[in-house]
């Protein structure tokens, strides 16, 4: 009997996926904390896979049964998802404690990004396709509807955050507890709370001339040395691309899940798939792809795909994730940008579409609930899911 080496591959692929998978609370993946107890996938598409909860009924399946779902989309192969779900035994929840310290205790970086924060990196192929545009809009639009939401500038050379979000100042520290405390702005009643190389150095004087491993340096202090606190979420503006930086932040921050901003352009759309392996090979998961520049709408309402048509959609399909929405080109993006003020908080085509897109967001990406696992409910023991 020979063992056949495409269905083994296949289960590889998985269980990689399923290294992308974090039990929110206890802050590993689903894989090393022992919790994935079979994975089986069969000729006809199907698969079938058995996680051990903590405990049953827990609150946090739901999120874990979401990005089990969006990851097993990557996998071409597999035309539907069967989970089952049981319980850890008293031994074996010891043991997956126990991992879960060990980890922590070895963890390379000790962020200041609370466990309950969700980060999306927004990364694009090249510059100038509108990712801190979408970064600054997306971050207002989140803190408009009242959470408390992270900015970091790690676009070390190109930062543009200060200007866009209208915020000027010095990073200052807190002389307790030693660390940087972000610049604050409120939108509604929520909350930004941002970083910026920007906030560091004289845009005029500076000359960031910086290699790759010294901007990574300083996004890492970033990430150790702020005081953050609570976020509901945390926004990465991304350098263009794939270096240093790029590598780094994916690996402080696995928990992360990337957004890929585009422009309909064939060629915007090929580097950005690049960035989207990068992404896929530290195990990121991909929440979704937005298009910006699609089209320019004119005050009659005729649409001009000035850039072509098409490229968000393609790329997403490629990608296996969904498209979140498209931005048309609109001038009000570019005043919103000089002047400060986000065009998501105001009227017209392009704050529209960027509010449809917040939603998409807040459901693609959910808002981690930090209620712990303590309460045992029923356990609903298995779902059959489509996997298209
Ligand atoms: N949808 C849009 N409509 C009009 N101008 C836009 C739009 N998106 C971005 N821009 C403008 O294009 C330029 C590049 O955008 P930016 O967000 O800085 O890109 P990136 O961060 O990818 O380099 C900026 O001047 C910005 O104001
Ligand atoms: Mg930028």
């Amino acid at each position: 009997m020979g063992i056949d080496q495409s269905d083994l591959e296949i289960k590889e692929k998985v269980i990689n996926q399923l290294r992308g998978v974090v039990d929110p609370e206890l802050g590993s993946d689903i894989v090393d904390l022992g919790m994935v107890k079979e994975v089986d996938f069969k000729k006809t598409g199907d698969l079938h896979i058995t996680i051990a909860l903590t405990t049953a009924g827990c609150p946090l399946k739901a999120q874990i049964q979401k990005d089990v779902r969006l990851r097993m989309k990557n996998i071409l192969e597999i035309t539907s998802v069967k989970i089952e779900w049981t319980e850890l035994t008293d031994a074996e929840r010891a043991q997956t404690m126990d991992r879960a310290r060990f980890n922590l205790s070895q963890e390379d970086v000790v962020t200041q990004i609370p466990r309950t924060t969700k980060s999306i990196m927004i990364a694009s192929g090249k510059g100038g396709v509108g990712k801190s545009s979408v970064t600054a809009n997306i971050a207002t639009g989140l803190a408009a509807r009242g959470l408390t939401v992270g900015v970091l500038d790690a676009d070390i050379w190109g930062f543009s955050i200060p200007q866009m979000l209208g915020v000027d100042g010095r990073l200052a520290g807190n002389e307790e507890t030693k660390k940087i405390v972000p610049l604050i702005k409120n939108v509604g009643t929520g909350t930004l709370k941002i970083i910026s190389m920007g906030f560091l150095v004289d845009e005029n004087k500076a000359s960031l001339n910086w290699r790759g491993l010294i901007l990574n340096r300083a996004v890492r202090h970033f990430l150790e040395d702020v005081e953050w606190g609570d976020m509901d979420y945390l926004v990465i503006d991304m350098p263009p691309g794939t270096g240093d930086v790029q590598m780094g932040l994916a690996k402080m921050l696995p928990r992360s899940d990337m957004i890929v901003v585009t422009t309909p352009s064939k060629t915007v759309q090929t580097v950005a798939t690049r960035v989207a392996s990068m992404a896929q090979s530290y195990y990121l998961r991909i929440a979704g792809v937005i298009e910006n520049m699609s089209a320019f709408i004119n005050e009659e309402g005729n649409y001009y795909e000035i850039f072509g048509t098409g490229g968000g959609e393609k790329l997403a399909q490629e990608l296996g994730v969904p498209l979140l929405g498209s931005i048309p080109i609109d001038p009000f993006v570019s005043n919103g940008s000089d002047s400060g003020v986000p065009v998501i908080l105001g009227e017209g085509h392009a704050a529209e579409s960027l509010n449809l897109i917040v939603d998409e967001v807040l459901a693609a990406v959910p808002k981690v609930n930090p209620i712990d696992c303590t309460a045992h409910g029923t356990l609903e023991t298995s779902v059959t899911i489509s996997n298209n």
